[in-house]
């Protein structure tokens, strides 16, 4: 998407604001407020447990990919704010959610991230069994038990879809469409990426906790202002031309076409020599890395070598990790696994940075001088994230961080719409 000029007004009514895309500049609309949300948000425990009913529970998130899950029994287990989520392919090819709780006294029928059960779940407590397709199989010494139907005592389903191949689940309804509905305006773009068809490089990983609360790590993330300074590698790669588009929907596009020349340093001079040698169809993609944001918390990313995802996970309202994965292609030759080994490399010593970054800027907000935010229009997606954040959770509008045992009550006064009027269809 070389083009020079893309005059994509982007409609942000759900915030009262048009921004513009220029020359893959950004313009935020005139006289946007340039403060983050208040500190407090950022170390209270009631709003925290606000976060996860609101915002982790009532939003899809991404699990897996369907080919992580290849044959009947293997499974990916997800763990997110106390629920806990098992996709499973039954014996009928069929990808099917769980909650990962078992109905006899609800320890996890399976204790791995991923594995493989060959023909039944069998819980490793007391040794309930259940099929692939969720209804129990028997109870271990059955008679001590009144009578159990097998499907009233299977596993509870839990709401989940697939998009272009990628496993998304919701632990309670919520406010926002389906994910085909969600992700529409990005069907074409991704579907160029051949997703249906990826394979596993390694499991999915989450990292162990670090003392940051997740949205400064989401805060990090939505803006590439940073990127020139603090990501040399990612700068050498695309820094000229990267550019944030803000949420829409609940959804924002970032965009990185790749400097003009050879670049500086030897990884991203090896990568773009080993692009140019990509062979049909994988030399038409466009040389840029494709960012797609949804809210509250996850990211998919889309290269001419890879596909990849990765999320915030909270732990406590001070401890996060981030837990991702990276999709080769079924075909993928020397070359293209060559690139897709640099661009890994790249990545991870980006995400490296970025941890550093986010737990500076957290630690930040507890110093007596710290007196808030002061946004660039290169940072204009962080304040339309904090905005959609507000539109769920009021109570972040509030400067004064409510006294202890107020936060439910505060939220409800602040609030002038449902949930379930923040987003579009
Ligand atoms: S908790 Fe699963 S069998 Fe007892
Ligand atoms: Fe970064």
């Amino acid at each position: 998407m070389k083009d020079a000029l893309r005059d994509c007004s982007l409609d942000e009514s759900k915030f009262n604001m048009k921004s513009t895309i220029l020359n893959h500049k950004l313009i935020p609309p005139p006289n946007w407020d340039r403060s983050g949300l208040p500190a407090w948000t950022y170390f209270n425990d009631e709003l925290f447990e606000l976060e996860a009913e609101e915002l982790f529970r009532k939003h899809w998130q991404i699990v897996c990919h369907v080919n992580d899950v290849p044959v009947h029994g293997s499974y990916v287990t997800f763990d997110l704010v106390g629920e806990r989520a098992l996709i499973i392919r039954d014996g009928n090819n069929q990808i099917r959610a769980f909650h990962n709780v078992c109905r006899h006294r609800g320890s996890r029928v399976v204790n791995l991230a991923e594995g493989r059960c060959k023909s039944a779940i069998i819980c490793p407590f007391h040794g309930w069994s259940y099929n692939l397709d969720g209804s129990l199989r028997g109870a271990a010494k059955a008679n001590n038990f009144p009578e159990l139907d097998p499907q009233k005592s299977g596993l509870k389903m839990l709401e989940m879809e697939i998009w272009h191949g990628f496993v998304f689940v919701r632990f309670k309804p919520g406010p926002q469409s389906s994910v085909a509905k969600l992700l529409d305006r990005f069907d074409e773009e991704v579907s160029r990426y051949l997703p249906d068809e990826l394979l596993q490089t390694a499991p999915i990983e989450c990292t162990s906790p670090e003392n940051v609360n997740w949205k400064s790590i989401r805060d990090v993330d939505n803006e590439g202002y940073h990127v020139p300074r603090a990501h040399p590698s990612l700068n050498d790669l695309y820094g000229k031309n990267y550019y944030d588009e803000p949420f829409i929907n609940g959804v924002s596009r970032s965009f990185a076409p790749f400097n003009e020349g050879s670049g500086r340093l030897w990884s991203v001079r090896h990568y773009k020599k080993l692009l140019d040698q990509f062979i049909p169809p994988y030399n038409k993609f466009s040389r840029a890395w494709l960012y797609i944001g949804v809210f509250p918390n996850f990211v998919l990313g889309f290269y001419p070598d890879s596909v990849i995802f990765y999320q915030e996970i909270p732990f406590s309202v001070k401890e996060s990790g981030i837990r991702g994965a990276t999709y080769k292609r079924p075909d993928e030759d020397r070359t293209m696994r060559l690139a897709r080994y640099l661009s890994t490399r790249i990545d991870a010593t980006a995400i490296m940075e970025d941890k550093q970054l986010s737990i500076l800027s957290y630690e930040a907000m507890k110093s007596s001088a710290f007196e808030g935010i002061l946004l660039s229009d290169l940072e204009y997606g962080v304040r339309t994230h904090h905005d959609a954040l507000r539109e769920i959770l009021p109570v972040m509008s509030q400067e004064i961080e409510p006294p202890s045992g107020t936060m439910v009550e505060s939220n409800n006064l602040n609030r002038k719409t449902s949930p379930n009027e923040v987003y579009d269809g």
